[in-house]
């Protein structure tokens, strides 16, 4: 394993997002969030907690952008919360909020660092929830508009923009099982939101095309490999049937303008109303495509199902460390579609482990493998982004599960670098050098 080579090239980097991170969610008038909605409602978040202080990123950000510095990366990929630039999701823009980004983007470039900027990262402006959200199309009109004004203002200091973070999560996390804001229970709406997420993604694109500016634009899409259990035609239907719902499902219309037919005969009466031209808005090209990678998916049609071996182990989450899959899902995607680069916008564990962390730095460096494999096997991957830089509030666990490189102390905001962040920095530094890092 000690002889990894990524391209010299190749770009360095680690996100995070707007809402697990800022806290500050009343101030200088920032509009409230399904996210925020979500939190205050029992029984919904683990350990009860909320993203009100969250990181305090909002008032810490320049500590932050030196620990991004101390760390030789390249690169920084961040969200920006729609309800603190747009308070209602339509109507006048809050000069203060965009203040934020405006001194966040500022700080990066005087250090050297790429920003790189995500639209929605799952925290819809509550007031839009109000008129149905994304089940309603106008939502998708009003996500248009706020893109083509951070472009705007923008798109000549940010490396890249993605319109959407994983909206396979905001439609069946968020809406069908209920896991995530808003906590919709409802599979039929779960599909219908994909398509209005696929289509505010579309229209989003081509609003921010016509601002004619210099930053990337693309989507980053959380996928996976889905492994058959065992050799039985069951295991291998589902194993299909699960790729055709999960990553064809939004590959396919974004890359070759139609649903895979697979997963229609499979939604049947939950197909979603699909408008005419709707496809042909989705069907862009991309500058880019950010893969987010976590865990393959493992089928089994059995009851109760077989469970994925994890040879490797789970990480605090419970997901099965299998970093093959991520070179198999790249070279999977460069066989069916034709892409443009990649940027592998989110892999890490979620470790419970403060500052030792062994388990993160073998997580890390074994999917760094697989990816210069699948490099050597033709895939165009241009970067990659750690998740993430600072522990942060991890959705519906709430902080109880950490996936920093640093430590955040949440009763004293003290960060501490944990042994995974000095080991990226090293790594880094010895990729850039043309050594073979350890
Ligand atoms: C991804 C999310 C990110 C984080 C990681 C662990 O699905 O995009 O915000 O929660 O998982």
């Amino acid at each position: 394993m000690n002889d990894i080579r990524l391209p010299p090239d190749f770009l360095w980097g680690v996100a995070t997002s707007a809402f697990q991170i800022e806290g500050a969610q009343r101030e200088d008038g920032k509009g409230l969030s399904i996210w925020d909605t979500f939190c205050s409602q029992p029984g919904r978040i683990k350990d009860g907690s909320d993203g009100s202080v969250a990181c305090d990123h909002y008032h810490r950000y320049r500590e932050d952008v030196d620990i991004i510095d101390s760390l030789g990366v390249d690169a920084y990929r961040f969200s920006m919360a729609w309800a603190r630039v747009q308070p209602d999701g339509r109507g006048a823009w809050n000069e203060a909020g965009f203040g934020f980004y405006d001194r966040l983007i500022d700080a990066l470039l005087e250090k050297g660092k790429q920003p790189h900027l995500t639209l929605y990262h799952w925290d819809l402006p509550q007031a839009l929830q109000d008129e149905g959200g994304w089940l309603n199309r106008d939502t998708c009109q009003r996500f248009a508009d706020y893109a083509q004004e951070a472009a705007h203002r923008f798109g000549t200091r940010v490396a890249s923009i993605a319109t959407h973070n994983e909206p396979w999560c905001t439609a069946n996390l968020g809406h069908g099982t209920g896991q995530f804001a808003p906590g919709l229970r409802d599979p039929a709406a779960a599909v219908q939101v994909s398509h209005h997420l696929l289509l505010s993604h579309g229209l989003a694109m081509r609003a921010m095309r016509a601002q004619n500016q210099p930053a990337a634009l693309g989507i980053v899409l959380n996928q996976w490999t889905a492994d058959p259990a065992t050799d039985s035609a069951a295991d291998h239907a589902l194993a299909a049937l699960e790729y055709a719902r999960s990553v064809q499902w939004f590959m396919d219309p974004i890359f070759k303008g139609r649903y895979p037919e697979l997963a229609l005969r499979h939604h049947g009466a939950h197909a979603p109303r699909i408008g005419a031209g709707d496809l042909e808005v989705i069907h862009q090209p991309l500058d880019f495509l950010g893969v987010n990678y976590y865990f393959r998916a493992y089928c089994s049609a059995e009851q109760p199902p077989r469970q994925a071996p994890c040879a490797l182990g789970r990480t605090d989450m419970g997901w099965e460390i299998y970093p093959q899959g991520l070179s198999e899902l790249l070279l999977a995607l460069h066989a069916e579609y034709t892409l443009p680069p990649i940027y592998i916008t989110e892999n890490g564990m979620a470790s419970a482990t403060p500052r030792h962390d062994r388990e993160r730095i073998d997580y890390v460096r074994a999917h760094l493998a697989a990816l210069a494999t699948a490099i050597a096997g033709g895939v165009d991957v241009r970067g990659y982004f750690l998740w993430s830089l600072l522990d942060n509030f991890e959705w519906d666990s709430g902080y109880a599960k950490r996936f920093g490189i640093v430590h955040v102390d949440y009763a004293t905001q003290q960060r501490t670098l944990k042994d995974s962040a000095l080991w990226y920095r090293d790594w880094i530094a010895a990729q850039r050098a043309g050594r073979a890092a350890a």
